[in-house]
């Protein structure tokens, strides 16, 4: 499984890229706003560094809810980079703007899917990736990993080749169940890539090597 980061912030990215282990980025409006980015020029200034720092599909999110507004940001959006893969929501004019967007070569990442048959239709119409969100699916009581098993189990019965991209993902367990359940990304928060490093054995182990060796070099 890849793990992307899922943040609009430049240093997180950097720090992430340095460990070797981000394969590609997402973002979204919120992530771009929190950022302090709320107009297209810095979104595309900020888009532009992070294809600098990450080798890799970076993931950018149209705002219009129409399919007209979403071809034409989907085609703006893919000539600012050379690896964009451009965020559609998983809606009527959106699977229109997906048809669209795909059979001209672009590659689109199906945000805000909720269900298999989202999914479904998403893998006709020609997402590269379709992202289910678990963390919002737990948030209103019900168990968003089961949608990526769920998913991940339909493509396969069909030799579907959309990816199924994890998101919304809030803490370290959504990634390993995610990894599980057989999502080819994951797409996580920063805060969560340095959980997902840490435990008490390796921070103890480190720490004991270093006395020991220090007793045997008599310092
Ligand atoms: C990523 O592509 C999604 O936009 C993101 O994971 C959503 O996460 P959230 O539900 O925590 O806002």
């Amino acid at each position: 499984m890849k793990i992307f980061l899922d943040t609009a912030n430049i240093q997180e990215i950097r720090d992430g890229a340095r460990l070797g282990v981000i394969s590609g980025v997402t973002t979204n409006p919120s992530l771009a706003s929190a950022e302090g980015i709320g107009n297209p020029e810095s979104y595309k200034a900020a888009v532009r560094e992070i294809a600098d720092i990450v080798d890799g599909p970076i993931s950018v999110e149209v705002i219009s809810l129409d399919a007209k507004g979403m071809i034409d940001e989907g085609r703006e959006i893919s000539s600012w980079i050379d690896n964009p893969w451009v965020k559609i929501p998983s809606t009527k004019d959106g699977f229109e703007a997906i048809s669209v967007l795909s059979s001209e070569g672009i590659q689109i990442n199906q945000t805000l899917c909720f269900s298999v048959n989202q999914a479904i239709l998403g893998s006709q119409a020609g997402s590269t990736a379709v992202s289910p969100f678990i963390g919002r699916l737990d948030d209103i009581g019900l168990e968003g990993i089961d949608l990526i098993k769920d998913i991940v189990a339909v493509y396969k019965e069909h030799n579907i080749e959309t990816k199924v991209l994890a998101a919304s993902i809030r803490h370290t367990l959504h990634c390993t169940l995610a990894a599980h359940a057989g999502a080819h990304i994951s797409t996580i928060p920063y805060k969560v890539l340095t959980q997902m490093i840490e435990h008490p054995l390796t921070a103890t182990g480190v720490e004991r090597f270093k006395a020991d060796w220090e007793k045997m070099a008599g310092k």
